[in-house]
């Protein structure tokens, strides 16, 4: 029976070109599947030029709903910024897709796994660590990382193969877009002191003529609503991308550095992600007694660093998951953003039925429900270490002058 391989199909140049040299050079029959997590696209068109490629089968996977609740959400619990800025789009949507093929692999009675990836991303690494991770039986084939072609010589090898491409000779980012953000990579801004200039951008383009206000409420730490209109998760994280999008907000630019040594200069686009995490982590500030959100706070950058790691599917990763499910019961309430022009956010409320603020313990008016008396005792025993060490130093000076 001939060799079966699932590859991550994605439509453009490189996975094309996989297809027809899987088969070409391996001898696999290609089941190429694209599994649409919001990146947009006309998937039908995708299946067809998969097909087109020398694919025996393509599949099509709608999965924007389980990567924004299985995904997304849990990083957004663990307020989930890798070096305390990128929201982990590309490698928060890499686990969902590599589940899809493990999957998709079994269903087909597939041994192998293959994607476009090029041997010096993060991605080649939470491709087939994942997949190791699932299903540790796979055999995983990385073409482009074999072939190591530039772009001119892909689009040669299409060429002489009949591959159809939607491809430009001068393409010159490298995108990568989710439900979470987009990133941009490669062409001008690889040098990181040239400016980003605006038509590299397509979420976040300034639109608003004035401030705009969301209120976003959270239930048990999941975004529902916003301004009070319930809302399914796909359809929340479009709309507050929209909105936050419209006055400019969600731009990073950062040199980040790569789990394989490398630095890189990355341009992100985020509203959604960066507002909602905003929101959320403001909310935690009302709802979560002082210990939990300290130790959580210690806990979040580690979490951000597994899954830009590629170690979504790790033990720690879940456990680290199960403390932050846990911290999030009490996480329900509202919180207002307002966004103003230039691409700036401001939290300009919070409330929560479960908070923990005391107006009672909070005000310094009549209505004040605190026991000052009690703060002269408890102040005396919290600084009595301190006070016996410092009358100890004064003797000890003493003694020498
Ligand atoms: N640097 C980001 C990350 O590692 C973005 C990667 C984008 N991937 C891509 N194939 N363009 O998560």
């Amino acid at each position: 029976m001939t060799t079966r391989v699932v590859l991550a199909y994605s439509g453009g140049l490189d996975t094309s070109a996989a297809v027809h040299w899987l088969g070409a050079e391996r001898g696999y029959e290609v089941i190429a599947v694209a599994v649409d997590v919001g990146q947009g696209g006309d998937f039908e068109a995708i299946r067809q030029r998969a097909l087109a490629a020398g694919a025996v089968e393509a599949v099509v996977i709608d999965a924007r709903a389980d990567f924004a609740a299985d995904y997304a959400v849990p990083a957004l619990q663990a307020n989930a910024l890798y070096e305390g800025r990128y929201p982990l789009v590309s490698a928060l949507s890499r686990p969902v897709i590599v589940w899809h093929l493990v999957d998709q692999a079994r269903r087909h009675g597939a041994t192998v796994v293959a994607h476009g990836c090029t041997g010096k991303g993060n991605d080649q690494v939470r491709f087939e660590v994942g997949t190791r991770a699932l299903a540790p039986e796979l055999e995983i084939v990385a073409p482009a990382r074999e072939w190591q072609w530039t772009r001119e010589q892909t689009i040669e090898y299409t060429e002489a193969h009949d591959i159809p491409v939607e491809v430009t000779r001068e393409k010159i980012y490298s995108i990568d877009e989710n439900l979470w953000g987009r990133a941009i990579e490669c062409g001008a801004i690889e040098d990181p002191w040239v400016a980003p200039v605006e038509d590299m951008y397509s979420l976040t383009h300034e639109t608003a003529t004035e401030p705009v206000e969301v209120t976003v409420g959270f239930e048990a730490g999941v975004p529902v609503s916003l301004d009070g209109e319930p809302l399914g998760l796909v359809e929340l994280i479009d709309r507050i991308g929209r909105i936050a999008g419209s006055a400019g907000f969600g731009r990073i630019d950062m040199v980040e550095n790569r789990r394989v040594g490398i630095k890189s200069r990355e341009v992100y686009e985020c509203p959604a992600s960066l507002a909602l995490v905003f929101a959320h982590a403001d909310l935690e500030g009302l709802t979560l007694e002082r210990d939990l959100a300290h130790e959580k706070a210690r806990l979040e950058p580690r979490f951000a660093e597994l899954v830009y790691d590629g170690m979504w599917f790790s033990p720690l990763r879940e456990a680290l998951s199960a403390f932050v499910a846990s911290s999030q019961r009490h996480v329900t309430g509202e919180v207002r953003l307002r966004f103003t022009l230039g691409g700036h956010v401001a939290v300009t409320g919070r409330r929560s039925p479960v908070g923990l603020y005391d107006y009672g313990l909070a005000t310094y008016d009549a209505a004040d429900a605190f026991r000052h008396e009690d703060a002269e005792g408890y102040i005396r025993i919290y600084g009595l270490g301190i006070k016996t060490w410092a009358c100890r130093q004064k003797a000890a000076h003493a003694g020498k002058d």
